[in-house]
């Protein structure tokens, strides 16, 4: 593998409030190591700190949800109790000393949620639009009778605070550096953006610019909580999972994300520039490589965008990372993301840079909970053992001082 040392990911860049010593960004990615409480764990303690150690850029935490009632997956982290809050802080004070900077993606699932998970909390079954992700999705809703409803207007104004009481914690008592709104992967909030997702009939549905506007009142609010610099979207325009439709969609993802990127751009023109976009490639979807016979070009965004750009999906294969070189070459603002690699390279950036071989990735133990197999078990570049102790230790919550 060539060394990309001499490439602009080695270039020093400022992105929001922290400057970084290289480009390569650990791409949000979800693992279920919380214990079944949602607190955050000495063994996601120690994953962090494996990756923030002799490295100098930026890691973006897996998705983080904002409250029950936008729903959550078992064993993920939620951001709704000053425990939840506090057990990060562990972790990012340990990644700021190691040299690195840590951004937490927040996140809600909407009608991407099991309705039986939401009926057992006690909350309803809700979503832009009453539009069953699948079939088996509507069969479970009626089942246990949390039908999926069309939020109210009172519900928006719930999950908008709870959006943005969520950043604010994560900045003021957990210490990240930068908070994430995941507006991809047909998660809640690109359940907005999308016709699929949203037909709704007042001023949040029906055009592109009345699909957008909920996440821009999101947006704003988070900036209004913790500063643009420290505010950032992911979006997918290309997405193919939980129902996005991606180029088959009846508006052009140009148009439809061209708009909303936009309106990020003229905010920034008015003084409030955000600290990145993070933009999912088309060659991915969600956590799945999707083979297509057309790639559409996406460096359209490019014009529209004139800041920081954070690009992921796929980006770390094909022998010398062609596209990883066409990106973080052209213009001086690209950053890389890498997910799958990440997980069992945790001195990726020192690969990256020296060349060396990468680790392949175990998608099995992805999301195996209550375990740290697959999770602690990925060694550095020339060292070959792991301690056999952490295969019979579980993830333990970080308990508060
Ligand atoms: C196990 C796994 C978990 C993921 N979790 C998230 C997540 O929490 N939030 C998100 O926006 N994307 C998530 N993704 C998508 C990645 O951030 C990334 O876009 C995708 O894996 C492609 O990047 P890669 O080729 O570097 O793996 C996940 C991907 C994987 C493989």
């Amino acid at each position: 593998m060539s060394s990309l040392a001499e490439t602009n990911l080695f270039k020093p860049i400022k992105v929001g409030p922290v400057t970084l010593t290289n480009r390569v960004v650990l791409a949000p990615t979800t693992r279920l190591r919380n214990t079944e409480t949602l607190v955050a764990t000495d063994s996601m303690l120690e994953f962090y700190i494996e990756r923030a150690r002799n490295n100098g850029g930026l890691l973006i935490s897996e998705g983080a949800f904002t409250s029950p009632d936008v729903g959550s997956f078992p064993f993920a982290p939620m951001l709704y109790t000053a425990e939840l809050v506090f057990s990060w802080k562990k972790i990012t004070d340990a990644v700021h000393p190691n040299g690195s900077s840590i951004a937490i993606q927040i996140a809600g699932l909407g009608r991407a949620g099991d309705p039986k998970d939401f009926k057992d909390g006690g909350f309803p079954f809700a979503a832009p639009s009453a539009i069953y992700l699948t079939e088996d999705s509507k069969e479970v809703a009626e089942k246990v009778g949390n039908l999926l409803r069309e939020f109210t207007i009172d519900d928006l104004h719930r999950v908008k605070d709870d959006f943005i009481s969520a950043a604010k914690r994560s900045v003021d008592r957990a210490g990240f550096d930068i908070v994430e709104l995941h507006a991809a992967n047909m998660f809640l909030l690109n359940q907005f953006l999308e016709e699929a997702s949203n037909q709704r009939t007042d001023q949040y549905g029906g055009s592109i610019e009345n699909r957008s506007r909920f996440v821009l009142e999101v947006v704003d609010g988070v900036i209004e909580a913790v500063g643009a610099d420290r505010t950032a979207v992911r979006i997918s325009r290309y997405c193919r999972s939980q129902g996005g439709e991606s180029v088959d969609a009846k508006v052009s993802p140009i148009v439809n994300y061209g708009y909303f990127v936009n309106e990020l751009e003229r905010r920034a023109k008015n003084g409030k520039r955000l600290a990145y976009l993070l933009f999912v490639e088309p060659r991915v979807s969600g956590d799945n490589i999707i083979e297509e016979s057309y790639v559409p070009d996406s460096s359209w965004l490019n014009e529209i965008w004139k800041g920081i750009i954070i690009r992921s999906g796929n980006l770390l294969h094909g022998d010398g990372y062609p596209l990883l070189r066409k990106y973080v070459g052209s213009g001086d603002r690209t950053l890389i993301g890498s997910s799958r690699y990440y997980t069992s390279n945790p001195d990726l950036v020192n690969r990256l840079k020296n060349g060396y071989f990468l680790t392949q990735y175990d998608g099995p133990t992805f999301y195996r909970v209550m375990t740290n197999e697959g999770y602690l078990t990925s060694p550095n570049c020339g060292e070959t053992v792991y301690k056999q102790e952490i295969l019979s230790s579980v993830p333990k919550p970080l308990a508060q001082d």
